[in-house]
């Protein structure tokens, strides 16, 4: 493994994130959130994270660099996600990796952001390696990849419309829960009730494994609705708690059906939603019911940073020149 000291930098959404890398080893990760700015108009809205990003990055990376305790002239590699993501947001980190780069004369490696997603589990977990299932749960995507090797994967199941994460947002904010609403909704769900709250389980008619969640936030948007022209409450951490019970429950499935099926014995979670606490829980019992290994990331690299890009860089092998764009959209297998 290339044990290369990396600078990484992380700006596809909303949060502006540096940190430097050795290996699977975070010498220092650093985030400015924006989350208290969008919550203010319910979701992230872009060019103000674009001008957010613009503002921190330099700062940032000064404060990653003297937690690291190193100088500039100790970067071996400047990392940096140029896709996917928010363009304007990625444009920012891209531009400011490829001048740093530049200055430095030291190698630019773009990561697809999602590949940094699965990173996360190794800087958790030292000795995980490839070939394993990865359950990649964000707030833009939802799939079940094949990891067979640290740069190759194959997606086996995806989802048809909405991301899991999308779906607890749009749903926690018709129930009034503030922005980000996966994160409230984890926080304030009870006990679920199928017979009060009866969601569907949608399917998808062609594929055993994807996944469907819009028709699952329409059922709660509806819900409320009704409820509010009949003039009844809604019990919110019920609904809040048989929602996030019917989304895990077709993730879990999809899951370990797809590894039962490929004999498959390491399955691992990755992004934003990684972080809930019944996916984390259900996920637990059922790799234990099912003699498979289990890994998810810390809880602090869980969400958007900049130490599982760098790690991921470690792995990569392609180089970009300072013609390098950021892109809003790629799949996970391509290259830049
Ligand atoms: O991976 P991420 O930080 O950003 C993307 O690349 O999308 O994921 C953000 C998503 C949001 O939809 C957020 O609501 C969701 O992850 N999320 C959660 C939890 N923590 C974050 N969803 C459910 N339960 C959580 N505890």
């Amino acid at each position: 493994m290339n044990e290369k000291i990396i600078l990484a930098i992380e700006s596809s959404c909303d949060e502006t994130a540096v940190a430097v890398t050795c290996g699977r080893r975070v010498l220092s990760s650093v985030i400015a959130s924006q989350v208290e700015e969008h919550k203010l108009y319910g979701g992230v809205v872009p060019e103000i994270a674009s001008r957010r990003h613009a503002e921190a990055i330099y700062s940032l990376t000064e404060q990653a660099l003297s937690e690291a305790n190193i100088t500039r002239k100790d970067i071996d590699a400047v990392a940096v996600t140029a896709a996917p993501g928010l363009i304007g947001a990625l444009l920012v980190g891209v531009n400011f990796a490829k001048g740093l780069a530049m200055s430095l004369g030291v190698p630019l490696i773009p990561v697809h952001h999602l590949r940094g997603h699965i990173a996360a589990n190794y800087i958790s977990a030292p000795n995980l390696k490839p070939p394993f299932l990865c359950l990649l749960v964000s707030g833009g995507n939802s799939v079940v990849a094949l990891v067979r090797d640290y740069t190759d994967f194959e997606i086996l199941a995806r989802t048809r419309d909405d991301a899991a994460g999308e779906c607890f947002d749009k749903a926690a904010r018709a129930m009034g829960l503030s922005y980000p609403g996966g994160v409230t909704l984890d926080k304030i769900a009870t006990t679920p009730d199928f017979k009060k709250y009866p969601l569907p389980f949608p399917r998808v008619e062609d594929s055993e494994y994807d996944f469907s969640f819009s028709g699952l936030k329409t059922a709660v948007i509806n819900t409320i609705h009704n409820a509010e022209q009949k003039g009844e409450e809604i019990d919110i951490p019920v609904m809040a708690a048989t929602l996030r019970s019917r989304v895990c429950d077709m993730l879990v499935n999809s899951t370990f059906a797809l590894a039962k099926e490929k004999g498959i014995k390491t399955v691992v979670v990755a992004g934003g939603v990684s972080a809930n606490s019944e996916l984390r829980k259900r996920m637990k019992e059922t790799a234990e019911n099912q003699g498979v290994d289990l890994y998810y990331p810390e809880l602090c690299f869980c969400g958007d940073n900049a130490a599982m890009i760098g790690v991921q860089a470690s792995f990569e092998t392609t180089v970009a020149d300072m013609t390098l764009n950021a892109k809003a959209t790629m799949g996970i297998h391509e290259e830049f």
